[in-house]
């Protein structure tokens, strides 16, 4: 299995790039591709930038131009359901687009027109292989499965939280999960996003981010690193 590792900030794949072995540089698109070996994995490593649209372009050269066989999206993000503080992670059961708005046409908030379905289906392998590595290694904090939102927006107020949980019953919400989900989806092949809480989404987000970002990546990363053992 070669497996496409995508964080949208350096931050969320430092500690990567740093425990690959035989690695070669490719630069696509402005993005920088570490192939190599990772937990004696093939694996291709990649920041993507942060957004929709650099995950999702990002995504795709993994699958069209490195014949990744599998997704993997590490990083931070923040914290909705309540039972949630920051340092805990997050493994995604499945993803939508929480800023996908065509309900002046009676669809709910979320939906893609045309598409099979908008609510991307994690990995059940990936999913359970993440949790036992969280349970391994994060020893002081939660580890939960749930639904990840993504949207263009650094969720800040509680406002659009409460707009996350009560529409999307999301778990938590970052800015490129659902887009590798829904690439990966549409490639057929099997994903994994896996998050550490920065910050609650509220009003105190960007000061706890940049307070907990570095740490709470970390966390995420070295998940990654043990789950592919
Ligand atoms: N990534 C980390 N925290 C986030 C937030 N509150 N909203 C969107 N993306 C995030």
């Amino acid at each position: 299995m070669k497996y496409g590792i995508i964080g949208a900030m350096d931050l969320e794949t430092k500690l990567l790039i740093e425990e690959m072995q035989n690695v070669t540089e490719f630069q696509i698109a402005g993005m920088h591709f570490y192939e190599g070996r990772l937990s004696n994995a093939e694996a291709v490593v990649v920041t993507s930038g942060v957004g929709k649209v650099n995950a999702a372009a990002c995504a795709q050269i993994l699958v069209t131009k490195f014949n990744v066989q599998a997704l993997i999206n590490t990083g931070v993000s923040g914290a909705l359901h309540h039972d949630l503080e920051v340092g805990d992670i997050v493994i995604s059961t499945d993803c939508m687009e929480h800023d996908v708005d065509v309900t002046v046409f009676g669809y709910k908030y979320g939906i893609i027109p045309r598409l099979e379905s908008s609510v991307f289906i994690a990995d059940n392998e990936l999913v359970e292989k993440a949790y036992a590595a969280g349970v391994l290694e994060i020893t002081d904090h939660k580890v939960l499965k749930g639904r990840i939102v993504s949207g263009d927006q650094f969720v800040s107020s509680i406002e659009k939280k409460s707009f996350l949980v009560e529409n999307f019953e999301a778990f938590t919400t970052e800015m490129e999960g659902a887009a590798i989900a829904h690439v990966a989806t549409i490639n057929q092949i099997p994903f994994v996003i896996i998050r550490a809480m920065s910050d609650k989404a509220d009003g105190s987000a960007h000061v706890s981010f940049d307070e907990f970002a570095v740490e709470s990546a970390h966390h995420s990363s070295k998940m990654v690193i043990n789950m592919l053992k």
